[in-house]
């Protein structure tokens, strides 16, 4: 699958992205803020992460997309946990792309798919505490606060406050 803007494509990874994808996502400063990501990452992490999700997007349950930025990879997007209702939106950006506004644009283009295409009526989010660079792409996409939740956190190894985050189909189509 592909999402197009402007400046970006959204597509489905491939077998090729798996040394590139590997070289990115293996850092320190962007896995610490994530869940479920491996580290150190190595090839055959990307290999089964490229796998997954294209078996995910054929079976509708996940859309975990590239971000590419002029032929390069620039980091990840995606909605996961997809049911009838909703689904999770999570995204990572390869910190050489940082403060250029691309998370911020690829996820309103997944968030327009989720509403629009997929028709769920509630998407989520979540970051951990110190995150500020994510509480902003979300609170700019319009996610209110839910909860938060202190949880024993694998890759920091330690316990860590949770920041729980939603937003309805309601609202993002009366703002959109
Ligand atoms: C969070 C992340 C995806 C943001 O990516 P990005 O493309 O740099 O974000 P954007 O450029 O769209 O920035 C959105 C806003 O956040 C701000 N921002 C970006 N990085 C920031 C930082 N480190 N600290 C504070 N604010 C930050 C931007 O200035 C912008 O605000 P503005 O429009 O008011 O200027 C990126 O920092 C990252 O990959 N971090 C590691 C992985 C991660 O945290 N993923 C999310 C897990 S919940």
């Amino acid at each position: 699958m592909e999402l197009l803007t402007k400046r970006l494509t959204i597509r489905s990874p491939v077998i090729e992205d798996a040394e590139e994808l590997r070289g990115k996502i293996n850092d320190f400063s962007i896995v610490q803020w994530l869940s479920n990501t491996p580290y150190p990452y190595d090839i055959d992490d990307a290999i089964s992460f490229i796998n997954r999700s294209n078996q995910a997007i054929k079976d509708s349950t996940a859309y975990n997309l590239v971000i590419e930025i002029d032929d390069e990879i620039a980091g990840g997007v995606g909605l996961f946990d997809v049911d009838e209702v909703g689904c999770e939106l999570g995204f990572w950006i390869a910190s050489k792309f940082w403060k250029r506004g691309i998370a911020t644009e690829a996820s309103k283009t997944m968030l327009y798919f989720g509403f629009k295409q997929l028709e769920l009526k509630t998407i989520k989010a979540s970051f951990k505490e110190g995150n500020e660079a994510s509480n902003k792409v979300l609170k700019k996409l319009g996610f209110i606060s839910i909860d938060q939740k202190l949880e024993d956190d694998e890759i920091l190894k330690q316990r860590v406050m949770m920041h729980f985050l939603e937003i309805k189909s309601s609202d993002y189509l009366f703002n959109n």
